[in-house]
C-alpha cells in the first residue's frame, strides 16, 4: 500500500515547536510518513499561533503557497484554531480539520475519517488536559536541546491576550511524568532541558500530586527544578516564561543553589507606566517588578534577564512610553522583545478608547529598539575576556563555523577544525557584534 506523507508547518512560541514535534510523533506512530517538501505531501498541518495579528493572518496566506494537486487534507491546528472556531472553514473552503491545542492526538483519526470519506469537515476545540502528553511518546530526532512542557494556560487574563482563551485555565502536569519525559530525553542525547509554560512559575503541585497520587507534597516550581536537576546526565537546565508576581524568594534561592540552572531568566514587564499597566491588568506596579530583580541579583549575584514589551497600548501616551524605556535603561537586559499592540477580537483591550494609531506604534517601536540595541551591544561588549560555558547546536556560514548559545541564550560563534556540535566548551570571548559574539574555544 502507498504510504500517506504529511507536512507540518509551525507558527508562534516555544510551547507551539514542542507541541508540534509531539504531533509528528503522533503520526508517525500511526504510519504517516513525514515529509519536509509541502507540494509532495498528502496532508497539510499547520500549528498556528494567534497571539498578534499578523501571526495569525500567516496561516491563510500559506494555505495558499504551499498546497498542490497532490495534496488531500489541511488541518489546521493550535491557538488560531481554538480562537476562531468553526469561522476558520468560512476564511478558506479548503481547511478540512480544525484541532485546538488539546486534541492534536486525536488527528490521525480525523485524517482517517476524511480520506475515507466519513466527514467532509471536523471542528474539535476540546479542553481536555493531559490526554494529549500521554499520547506522545517521542522516540526520534531528539536534539541536545529540548523542551517539555510543564504547565499550559494561563489564568492572568492580561487585558491585550488571547492567551486565556485560546489554551484554556492553567493546568500543571503531574511531576513524575515530567520528570519521566526528561529522563528519556536525556537517554536519548539531549543536555540541556528548557521547561515550558506560558506562566512556569506558578506551576502547582496541587494539581501535580492529583495525578501522582501521592498526597502531602507540595510540587512548585522550585522544588521541580531542585528534582530535575538531580537527574543524571543533564547538563543545563532553563525554563521560561515568568510572570513577575510569581516569583518567589525559594525560586531565587533555587538559582543561587542548582549549578546547572542558568543565572538567567525571561520576566516580562510589558510597560514601564503603572497607568498602562493597570488598564493592562498585569497584577503589580512598576516598583514591584523592579524590586523582585534586586532581590533577585541580592540572592543570585549573576542572575541577568530579558523581558517583552508592548509598545501602543491603549491611551499609551508620550510620557508611559518614556517611563518603558526608563526601565530598559535601569535594568539593562540581556536581550528583550519588542512588540506593537495588536487589537485582539474579544480581550477586554480591543474595546477601550484611545487605541493608538499604527504610525505612532511604529514611531515607538523602533525607539524602543534602538535603546534594547544599545544595551545589547553594550552587553556583548562588556563579555570580551569572559569564559562562558557554550553548547554548540548548528554550524555557521562560513567554513569550520560553529554556533552555540550561552547561559544567557546569547549566540556563541566560534572557529575550529574539529565538530563541537552537540558538546559544551568553555569558550574565551574575544569580540561582539549586536546579535552575537565570538571567541574561541579553550582546550579542557
Ligand atoms: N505568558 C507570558 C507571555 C506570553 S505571550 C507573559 O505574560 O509574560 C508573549 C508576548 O507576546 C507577551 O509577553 C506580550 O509582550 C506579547 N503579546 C501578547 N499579546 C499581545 C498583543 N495583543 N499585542 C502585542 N503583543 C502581545
Ligand atoms: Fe497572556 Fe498575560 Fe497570561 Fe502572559 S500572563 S499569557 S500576557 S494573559
Ligand atoms: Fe501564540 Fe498560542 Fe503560543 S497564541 S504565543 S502559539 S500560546
Amino acid at each position: 500500500m502507498q504510504e500517506t506523507s504529511f507536512y507540518i508547518k509551525a507558527y508562534g512560541c516555544q510551547m507551539n515547536v514542542y507541541d508540534s514535534k509531539n504531533i509528528i510523533e503522533i503520526m508517525e506512530c500511526r504510519g504517516f510518513v513525514r515529509t519536509l517538501d509541502p507540494k509532495a505531501a498528502d496532508i497539510l498541518v499547520f500549528y498556528t499561533c494567534n497571539i498578534r495579528e499578523n501571526a495569525a493572518r500567516k496561516v491563510f496566506s500559506a494555505i495558499g503557497m504551499l498546497k498542490s494537486s497532490k495534496t488531500k487534507v489541511i488541518a489546521i491546528g493550535g491557538c488560531v484554531a481554538q480562537a476562531e472556531k468553526d469561522e476558520i472553514f468560512k476564511k478558506s473552503s479548503l481547511i478540512d480539520i480544525v484541532f485546538g491545542p488539546h486534541v492534536y492526538h486525536k488527528l490521525p483519526d480525523y485524517i482517517g475519517q476524511i480520506l475515507n470519506g466519513e466527514q467532509s469537515k471536523i471542528l474539535d476545540i476540546g479542553l481536555e488536559k493531559f490526554n494529549k502528553f500521554e499520547k506522545a511518546q517521542r522516540k526520534n530526532d531528539v536534539l541536545f536541546s529540548e523542551f517539555v512542557t510543564i504547565q499550559e494556560g494561563c489564568d492572568n487574563f492580561c487585558s491585550y491576550c488571547v492567551v486565556p482563551y485560546t489554551r484554556g485555565r492553567e493546568y500543571s502536569r503531574a511531576a513524575k511524568d515530567i520528570i519521566s519525559d526528561i529522563r528519556y530525553l536525556i537517554s536519548n542525547g539531549a543536555k540541556e532541558i528548557t521547561l515550558l509554560g506560558q506562566n512556569v512559575n506558578s506551576y502547582d503541585g496541587d494539581a501535580a500530586y492529583i495525578n501522582i497520587g501521592t498526597k502531602g507534597n507540595t510540587w512548585k516550581l522550585d522544588r521541580l527544578l531542585y528534582e530535575i536537576s538531580g537527574i543524571d546526565g543533564l547538563k543545563r537546565l532553563r525554563y521560561t516564561t515568568s510572570h513577575p508576581k510569581d516569583i518567589t524568594v525559594d525560586l531565587m534561592t533555587a538559582h543561587s543553589e542548582i549549578p546547572i540552572l542558568v543565572p538567567f531568566a525571561h520576566i516580562p514587564i510589558q510597560s514601564g507606566s503603572d497607568r498602562i499597566l493597570k488598564l493592562m491588568n498585569r497584577g503589580h506596579t512598576v516598583a514591584e517588578y523592579l524590586d523582585k530583580l534586586k532581590m533577585f541579583r541580592t540572592i543570585c549575584p549573576h542572575m541577568q534577564f530579558s523581558s517583552d514589551f508592548i509598545v501602543g497600548f491603549p491611551t499609551e501616551t508620550d510620557e508611559d512610553f518614556e517611563d518603558t524605556v526608563k526601565v530598559v535603561n535601569d535594568v539593562g537586559y540581556v536581550v528583550s522583545y519588542a512588540f506593537k499592540y495588536s487589537r485582539r477580537k474579544d480581550t477586554p483591550a480591543s474595546q477601550m478608547d484611545g487605541q493608538i494609531s499604527e504610525h505612532e506604534k511604529e514611531g515607538r517601536l523602533r525607539m524602543l529598539q534602538d535603546s534594547l540595541s544599545r544595551h545589547q551591544i553594550h552587553r556583548n561588549n562588556s563579555l570580551i575576556g569572559q569564559v562562558h560555558s557554550v553548547l554548540f547546536d548548528k554550524c555557521g556560514k562560513k567554513e569550520n563555523q560553529y554556533i552555540g548559545k550561552n547561559g544567557y541564550m546569547q549566540s556563541v560563534v566560534v572557529e575550529c577544525d574539529s565538530n563541537p556540535i552537540g558538546e559544551f566548551r568553555n569558550v574565551l570571548i574575544e569580540s561582539s557584534g549586536i546579535n552575537s559574539v565570538s571567541g574561541k574555544i579553550l582546550q579542557k
